[in-house]
Formats: structure tokens, sequence, C-alpha cells
């Protein structure tokens, strides 16, 4: 019995929702213990396409599927993804998915303060995706939050909008100079989610310790990634939580012995959607072609995603801070049709090699990047099945990449179809 947490290593859509898809195929529940809507996670069987912003990953594999007290919740968005997968057929009732009781409710108020703050900011604006994820957390850490089990209970509820409310109003106003929100109809839009939702809303962490005593094996699936991560991340270019395996405790509810591995989601380059440091970045024609050739357009805003060179300064972070046991190297085909390929294993600084990543991003945003460069395998990949089969440069790639981290890989995805994978080594069947 095996219980594994999934985490993005670089800066988000490293192609977890693939991963936890394929695996939550072994596994019984998927949980998802932070972040909330900005998530966008891809998954694609039989050529057909489903983008998850909050149910988790598992749910095309019709597992258990579990919102954590550490995921802030956006009822509207939650309902319209149970109305959609219903409308294709998948079962998304009160006994596949689960809410905890603790996890936070995004408020309109939350998502005009979004917008209203990035405006304000200008060119210094984060690039947020605009979801109310920021000032959710954030009335959350003041105690000023709305948590689903003060949603479902009518008293509850109105109690905390009159206590926040008009100093929400006052500041959309009179600071952000943005539109407001009225109690009464808020009151009564959140009142109807509440009476849809509530069959789904349990205590998770009393629910996922029955899990374990039956014997069942739980997968984590991470959002966004390890250098959004708030406290670990490229602060203030971060998200509003922590992104790192350890936050898959506290955002469940379960102890850190009930974690068994640790799986960091690779992407072969590396990519950013909104703003921050990115010293591995390119700015040629060869970032154009793998930002062309992977499609990279965030998933949840469409914007086009920053590209780059793999940069294993940033994954080695990644690996110390979630204490990685396995990588699952994910878009690997995309790099099929260049002649070279760039790792950075260092960087730059004041004339100065430095393996860590500044936590001044004065200096990281100076850091030169330090490359070794290795031949491209100029094939298509996306056909092959078996490891030995990967064109020779290929294997050498990736063995690399071992190399300069000391994890091993145990998955390599050749294309975005839950099939178009070569799976080394699956925890859950061991
Ligand atoms: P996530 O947020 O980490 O789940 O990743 P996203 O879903 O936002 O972005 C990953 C994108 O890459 C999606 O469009 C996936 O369908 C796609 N994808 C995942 N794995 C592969 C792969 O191995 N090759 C290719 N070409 N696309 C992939
Ligand atoms: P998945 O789970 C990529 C980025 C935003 C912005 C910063 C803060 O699909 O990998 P927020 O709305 O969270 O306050 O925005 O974080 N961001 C993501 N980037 N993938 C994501 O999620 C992201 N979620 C947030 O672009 O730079
Ligand atoms: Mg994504």
């Amino acid at each position: 019995m095996a219980n594994i947490v999934i985490v993005g290593t670089q800066w988000g859509d490293e192609g977890k929702g693939k991963i936890v898809d394929l695996l939550a195929a072994d596994a019984d529940v998927v949980v998802r213990f932070q972040g909330g809507n900005n998530a966008g996670h891809t998954m694609v069987v039989d050529g057909e396409q489903f983008i998850s912003h909050l149910i988790p990953s598992g749910i095309l594999q019709k597992k258990i599927c579990v919102i954590g007290n550490g995921v802030v919740v956006d009822p509207e968005v939650l309902i319209e993804e149970i109305d959609y997968l219903e409308s294709k057929g998948i079962a998304v009732g009160p006994d596949i998915l689960k809410i905890s009781d603790r996890a936070h409710v995004i408020m309109p108020y939350h998502k005009l303060v979004d917008h209203g703050r990035e405006r304000m900011k200008g060119d210094k604006k984060i690039g947020t995706t605009g979801r109310g994820i920021g000032p959710s957390y954030e009335d959350k850490a003041t105690r000023r939050g709305v948590r689903f089990a003060d949603l479902i209970d009518p008293e509850s509820f109105d109690e905390r909008l009159q206590a926040i409310v008009p100093e929400k109003n006052f500041y959309l106003e009179k600071f952000l100079g943005t539109d407001t929100v009225d109690l009464e109809s808020m009151r009564d839009q959140y009142t109807q989610f509440a009476k849809r939702l509530n069959p789904h809303v349990t205590n998770v962490s009393v629910a996922m310790q029955k899990a374990g005593k039956d014997g069942k094996q739980i997968l984590f699936e991470g959002a966004q990634g390890t250098h959004l991560d708030i406290d670990h991340g490229t602060y203030p270019y971060v998200t509003s939580s922590n992104t790192a395996s350890g936050n898959a405790c506290c955002g469940s509810g379960v102890g850190p012995k009930d974690i068994h591995g640790v799986i960091g989601i690779v992407k072969a380059y590396t990519t950013r959607v909104g703003a921050g440091p990115f010293p591995s970045e390119l700015f040629d024609d060869i970032g154009d072609l793998i930002q062309q050739t992977g499609a990279e357009f965030g998933a949840t805003t469409g914007r086009r995603r920053r590209c780059g060179w793999l940069d294993t300064v940033i994954l080695n972070n990644a690996v110390r801070l979630n204490g990685l046991t396995g990588l699952a190297i994910t878009k690997l085909d995309v790099l099929g049709q260049l002649d070279e390929i760039k790792i950075c294993t260092a960087y730059e600084y004041n004339g100065q090699r430095i393996d860590e990543v500044p936590a001044n991003l004065n200096y990281l945003a100076a850091c030169k990047p330090v490359y070794e460069t290795l031949g491209g395998w100029r094939q298509d990949i996306r056909a092959i099945r078996r490891y030995q089969d990967l064109p020779e440069l290929a294997r050498q790639y990736l063995s690399r990449i071992e190399d300069l981290t000391g994890v091993p890989i145990q998955i390599v995805s050749v294309g975005p179809g839950r099939d178009e994978t070569i799976v080394l080594d699956n925890p859950f069947t061991r």
C-alpha cells in the first residue's frame, strides 16, 4: 500500500493532470490539497480533452475525489465542472466527490479585489489568474474567511457576511475604485450553491483516515509548481499557497507518516505564465518553436506561456524542498525537432558560479544561465512505448537529468494522451 504526492517542480503546467489521471488508475482516492481554480489540469483520453480546475484529476478514472481543507473553492466553478462531467456521463455524486467542511469559499469580492489590485499595480502586476485566489487566502490568514461549514449553515453564513461585507465594500469602492457587492443578492446566490454542494461536504481528514484503514491508496494532486510556492517560490511572483509536498498533509488533514513517496513532474523544458524572473527563458526562434510545438498556452487563462531550457538549479531546489523520490518527465516529444538541447546547470552571478536560487529577486533577475549542450535526437517519439526504443540521444538526455538530480525517472511522457506514456516504475503496483 502506498500514498503518493504529485507536485510540479517548475512554475506550473508541467503536465500534472496527465500524470495524475494515468496513476489514478491504480489509486483509490485522489486529493487536491491547495490552490483553487487558478489550476488548469489537462487530461486527454481517447483523443478527448478535459481541463479540470477544481475537481481532482482522478475523476475520469472514476475514483473517489477529495477537495481538501487547503483548497480555496469557487462554488460556481465547481458546480459548472460537475454539470459538465455529468453531461458527459461521468458520475460526480456525493459518494464520488467530497469537499472539506474546512475548505474556504471564494466570494465575488475576492475576484473584484484580485482584478482591482492587478489593475492598480500596472506594469508591476503579478499576472494572477484573476480567480480571487490571493484575496481568499488572505482572508483565511486574517480570520475573515468563509468556510464550507459556514456556507452550508444559513445562520453562520449570514453572520460571517454581515461582519465582512461592509469592510470589503469600503475597500472596493474607496481604495480600488471598483464595483461593490450587494450582500442580499450574493447571499441568495451562494445559498443556492450551498444547497447544491451540501451533500458533498464532509470532514475530509476523517474520511481519509477511514480510507487508509480500509487499505485504500491515496494520490495527492498538487497544483501550480514549487517555484510558485508562497514561501519557497520566486516571491512575490508566486501564488498564495504552499505548493510543496509538505502541504499535502496540512491541506488535507493527514500526518506525514502516511506519505510514502513524492513524484516531481518535470517538463522536459521550462515554462512560466505570468510575471517574474526565469533565468533560462529563451527570447529567440528556439523559444518560439518550443512554444508552438508544445502548444504552450495557459489552460486557465489562455495566455501564451514563456518558454526556456530545462534548469536543474530550479529542479534541484524542487528535489530538496519536496523530498522527491521519483521524477516524471513530460513533453519529451516537444524537443524532437532540435539539433541541440541545452540544460542550465548553474547560474553566474557577479562573476561567480552559484547553484542555489537566491531569495532576492533582483539577484535572481541578474543571474545568467550556465549551459551544457547535448545532441538533439530529431525524431518523432510519440509512438514509442518502451524506454529502450527511445533514440539514444533522448536516453542520454534523460540519464543526464538523473545524474544532475540524483533522482530516478519513473515515468516518461511522449504525448498528451493517457496512453502516450512510458511507465518505468509505478509506485502503486510495486
Ligand atoms: P498541469 O497544470 O501541470 O496539469 O499542466 P497543463 O494541463 O496546464 O499543461 C500541460 C499541457 O501539456 C496540456 O495541454 C497537456 O495535454 C499537454 N501534455 C502533457 N504531457 C504531454 C506530453 O508528454 N507531450 C505533449 N506534447 N503534451 C503533453
Ligand atoms: P497549474 O496547477 C501556471 C501563476 C499565475 C501568476 C501567479 C499568481 O495549472 O500548474 P494566482 O492566480 O495564483 O494568484 O496567480 O501564479 N499561476 C499558475 N501558473 N500554472 C498554474 O496552475 C498556476 N496557478 C497560478 O500565472 O503568475
Ligand atoms: Mg495547468
